[in-house]
């Protein structure tokens, strides 16, 4: 079925959207970006996703390129003229299209807006959901202002290709005294050997994980002992368990970081409980 992409106000082919040149999408990574998975038609956790987003050009100082009932619009339509009914949706906004300059460009530039749309075709984030993955920790070595999402990822895209290179689906980055600050292109958690689940407080060391901030809640509606705080490397390794969550990630059992199975190499039940919890109030996967 041919695909159909939204790109600055027109419905296009997807094999012939295009940005320009100018972009500063494309010569700064002067963009930000959000991805909303969708379950049996639904969009999930869609107003977090865009306040988040709406966030992220508020804090790099960029124009609200629609409103968000105009968005939501537009990723509707691109959901239904792309049939997708489970999968992603994933939403851009530039700073626009000017001559090269690292400066913002004129107050007249108007910000440019990519939404895609796509099915799931592969069984891989099924298996991980099901089976658990590895990760593989490395130093973070990104910009300091990771709560914003932006689609400057140079750092995250290293640092999936060391896991990817050492067998490993994910990467968990680690700061400067040792503590994990999150994965690259998830959140990171463990379960300590009293069943609390612990994962790193809000700041902008990490990205504001929309599905992390609602599964905290089924986490508490459950009357799970939780803490938000810093582990390190060291500690995740001794956890009695460990997962990630993200938009097309959530609640993915972790059973192996670096050489040190977790547990005993299966999902743990705690995981395995909340891929319940989670998946009754957002969709299974
Ligand atoms: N990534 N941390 C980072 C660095 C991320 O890039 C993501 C999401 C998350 C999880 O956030 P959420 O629960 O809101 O999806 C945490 C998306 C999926 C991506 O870049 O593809």
């Amino acid at each position: 079925m041919p695909r159909t992409a939204y790109v600055n106000g027109h419905y296009v082919a997807y094999d012939e959207a295009m940005l320009s040149i100018d972009d500063r999408a494309v010569q700064f990574g002067d963009s930000v970006y959000e991805v909303v998975a969708v379950r049996r038609g639904h969009l999930v956790e869609l107003d977090d996703h865009l306040s988040r987003l709406e966030r992220s050009l508020r804090e790099l100082r960029m124009a609200q390129p629609r409103s968000r009932t105009a968005l939501k619009l537009i990723m509707k339509e691109i959901q239904r003229r792309n049939h997708v009914h489970n999968g992603l949706l994933y939403v851009q906004v530039t700073r626009g299209v000017a001559p090269r300059n690292h400066k913002f460009p004129s107050a007249a530039v108007r910000p440019g807006i990519v939404v895609t749309g796509k099915s799931r075709i592969d069984q891989e984030s099924v298996l991980a959901w099901q089976k658990g993955v590895k990760v593989l920790t490395v130093p973070d070595d990104r910009w300091r202002r990771r709560d914003v999402k932006s689609t400057n990822l140079l750092a995250n895209v290293m640092a999936k290709q060391a896991a990817a290179d050492a067998g490993c689906r994910e990467a968990w980055l680690v700061d400067d005294d040792g503590f994990v600050t999150e994965g690259t292109s998830s959140t990171a958690w463990i379960v300590s050997r009293t069943s609390c689940i612990i994962t790193r407080p809000l700041s902008n060391d990490i990205l504001h994980g929309v599905t992390r901030g609602n599964l905290l809640r089924v986490i508490e509606a459950h009357g799970y002992s939780v803490e938000e705080r810093a582990f390190t490397v060291t500690e995740a390794e001794h956890a009695d368990e460990a997962f990630i969550t993200s938009a097309n990630n959530p609640v993915t059992p972790v059973v192996q970081i670096n050489d040190t199975i977790v547990g005993n190499g299966e999902p743990g039940p705690v995981t395995r409980r909340l891929q319940e919890h989670y998946a009754a109030v957002a969709g299974a996967l």
